[in-house]
């Protein structure tokens, strides 16, 4: 059975320690514990022995830890170090090497691999002394997941809210079994561009999505093991080696390669789906009047594939994934879509004029579930597929 030594650092954040906890209990992967002092006032010791089902070691100079498991030994015995959450105290304890209690001690002491979760208030993050310490401690091979932007129990807001225990989960996974991807043997089904919606035979409705960040799933998906299939639309893109692609042009094509491609592990929505198609189609080419009258056209709804899946009664993947492409009142507006589409996520993104969002590559995304809210900071599009597949990946 793999190992870890979780070391909970002393701050807010130290509550998410428990959930941590859990999942990598659930997991099969066995869980030893160093509280610091600080830790202590945010969690109780009997929380964490209790979901650990182990002890919880606490003080450098307790003679009866030394004589069961001296700490030297504790801090080599599991297969990954992992610091959540790692304080600024903490990572600057590190940087600079010092040892004047057990959760510094064991972190100068290891062998083994050590990842760290960092979480502290914004400005504590961009102080240059931090900024220092974090540059020295990746150089000593340190691994970081997150910290990621957001709302801050201090009330500011910014870098620096500790990763989700999901995605903590995920990144320990990838360091305990590097050969095995996560998502091996899993199906993700993603639809990606616009749809193109005829008039008559050379005329059509469509809109300006460039695919890019349906694309961009699709290769990260695949850099974690799945198997998967792109429904895309109409777009000049290379297609991401291996992957499926499923070209299709309308909003009914789409609805039907998607059904076609079930069953899936997880499906993502990333397509801009034209809500309405032409009425009738022309079977010809409209011809303009003599008389200069233009033509009038009339539209029918199209089918809402996203929610047509995340609703389904049987066969529903496991995880449902729409995106949201709003330009005013962002996360309200994608926590109703949450609800009226039924889908587990929302990546909600403001498509308003001069954000470059559309046909550009990168973006700023709110990530909304029923469990709350996590704002992204301005990635590239490729960083936003990769943390959401892990964030994913750690979900299933
Ligand atoms: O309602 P709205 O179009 O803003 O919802 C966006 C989300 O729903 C995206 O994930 C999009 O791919 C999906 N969608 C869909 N079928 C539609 C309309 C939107 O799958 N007809």
């Amino acid at each position: 059975m793999k190992s870890v030594l979780l070391i909970i650092g002393g701050g807010i954040a130290a509550y998410k320690a428990l959930e941590l906890i859990r999942l990598l209990k659930g997991k099969g992967i066995g869980v030893k514990t160093i509280m610091s002092k600080a830790a202590e006032e945010f969690v109780t010791p009997l929380s964490v022995a209790s979901l650990s089902g182990e002890k919880v070691h606490q003080a450098l100079f307790n003679l009866t830890d030394e004589l069961e498991m001296g700490h030297i030994e504790l801090s080599r015995a599991a297969d990954l170090l992992v610091v959540a959450p790692a304080t600024a105290d903490l990572l600057a304890k590190m940087a600079s090497g010092l040892a004047n209690d057990l959760a510094s001690t064991a972190l100068l002491a290891t062998d083994k691999p050590v990842l760290v979760a960092p979480a502290m208030n914004v400005r504590m993050w961009h102080h240059p002394a931090t900024q220092r310490n974090i540059a020295q401690l990746q150089a000593d091979g340190i691994r970081f997941v997150g910290p990621n932007a957001g709302e801050m129990a201090c009330g500011e807001f910014g870098l620096g809210r500790m990763a989700e225990p999901s995605e903590i989960v995920a990144a320990i996974e990838a360091q305990l079994a590097p050969g095995q991807k996560p998502l091996a043997g899993k199906h993700v089904l993603i639809t990606a561009g616009p749809t193109r919606e005829p008039i008559d035979p050379v005329r059509y409705i469509s809109n300006h999505s460039s695919g890019k960040q349906g694309y961009a799933i699709a290769e990260a998906a695949i850099a974690l093991g799945a198997q998967v299939t792109l429904v895309s639309g109409p777009v000049s893109l290379p297609i991401p080696p291996g992957v499926g692609l499923m070209p299709v042009t309308t909003a009914q094509d789409m609805l039907k390669a998607v059904e076609g491609a079930l069953p899936a592990d997880i499906a993502i929505f990333t397509a801009a789906v034209a809500d309405w198609r032409v009425a009738a189609v022309a079977g010809e080419k409209i011809k303009k009047q003599a008389d200069g009258s233009a033509p009038s056209l009339s539209f029918a709804e199209n089918p809402d594939i996203l929610r047509t899946i995340a609703t389904r009664k049987s066969g529903r993947p496991k995880l449902v994934v729409g995106f949201a492409a709003e330009t005013e009142k962002v996360i309200a507006h994608a926590q109703a879509k949450l609800a009226r589409k039924g889908c587990d996520i929302i990546v909600a993104n403001d498509v308003s004029a001069g954000k470059g969002v559309f046909g550009g590559d990168s973006n700023t995304v709110h990530v909304v579930s029923a469990s709350g809210v996590e704002d992204w900071p301005p990635l590239s599009k490729a960083e936003v597929a990769r943390r959401l597949m892990e964030k994913l990946a750690g979900m299933l």
